[in-house]
């Protein structure tokens, strides 16, 4: 992975939507790096992504521009998607073509030219740490739920996919394994840029850009002050993920153990 060792992406700023000029200087994302861009609806956190997605070069509404190890990105790596170092998933994601899992990895393998047998496995298997209910490889691809399709793309971008870089689009609310997504796509030296209204997720990044008025507000690098709040809300949401378990699994409840936030609690 040598290639992914000097991969920098720099993003120089352009205009809110009334026409200032961004206050930062510019911001350099390298693999390993993990970002969420944070903000009220409509603040600009899709369009800031966007910007990276399309390698926008002053040509989008934001004016924003992108730079790949410092330098205006290859003709090539803009037209060519397979030489794009970037992948977003968002929660449109489909797969319009009718074709079982295996088959769907299979090929984007082979178009990027990896013989490894176990390759697709390991994939089915990545992404089925993510989802709820189970991947198998003989699925159809348009049979997957938008959850499981969304797991999918993201350990098929981690594992198959040579992107150093990720951008995910609110997937939280897919109910998908966020933390652990954060953790894999940490291990595998990718960076993630991701739009979130999900604090702990939000939190748990190395930094955060928080977006008004379609333009970068400020970027906020977590000092170590914030880490007890990480842990309670981490204690929460674990409560949380536990109740939103059982009410999928058609359990009922009663009112008797009253919870207190914060703490870890059996039901
Ligand atoms: N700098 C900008 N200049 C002009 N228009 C912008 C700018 N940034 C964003 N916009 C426009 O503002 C609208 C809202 O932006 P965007 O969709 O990025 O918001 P968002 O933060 O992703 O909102 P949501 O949380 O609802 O997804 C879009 O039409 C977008 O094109
Ligand atoms: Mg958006």
């Amino acid at each position: 992975m040598e290639s992914l060792q000097r991969f920098i992406i720099t993003i120089l700023p352009g205009l809110s939507k009334d026409g200032q000029q961004e206050f930062f200087t510019r911001i350099d994302i390298q693999p390993g790096d993990t970002v969420s861009i944070v903000g009220s609806t409509g603040s600009g956190k899709s369009a800031f992504i966007n910007d990276i997605e399309v390698l926008a070069q002053g040509d989008t509404i934001t004016r924003r521009t992108i730079r790949i190890n410092g330098a205006e990105p290859p003709e090539e790596m803009v037209r060519n998607p397979a030489k794009k170092p970037i992948v977003m998933i968002t929660q449109n994601n489909r797969c319009i073509a009718d074709l079982k899992v295996v088959d769907f990895l299979s090929l984007h393998m082979k178009a990027r030219g990896i013989a490894n047998e176990s390759l697709v496995l390991d994939t089915i298997e990545l992404a089925n740490e993510f989802t709820g209910e189970k991947i198998q490889p003989h699925y159809r691809m348009t049979a997957l739920s938008g959850g499981q399709t969304r797991s999918l793309f993201i350990a098929d971008a981690i594992r198959i996919g040579d992107a150093p870089i990720l951008l995910l689009d609110e997937v939280e609310n897919a109910g998908i394994a966020k933390e652990r997504v954060i953790s894999r796509i940490k291990e595998h030296r990718r960076a993630v840029i991701l739009v979130t209204h999900d604090p702990l997720l939000a939190l748990s990044t190395d930094r955060r850009i928080v977006m008004k008025n379609g333009a970068v507000r400020e970027v906020i690098y977590p000092s170590g002050s914030e880490q007890n709040l990480v842990r309670r809300l981490s204690d929460i949401d674990e409560f949380v993920s536990e109740i939103r378990e059982k009410v999928r699994d058609g359990e009922q409840f009663s009112d008797a153990p009253v919870i207190a936030t914060g703490t870890k609690v059996a039901a």
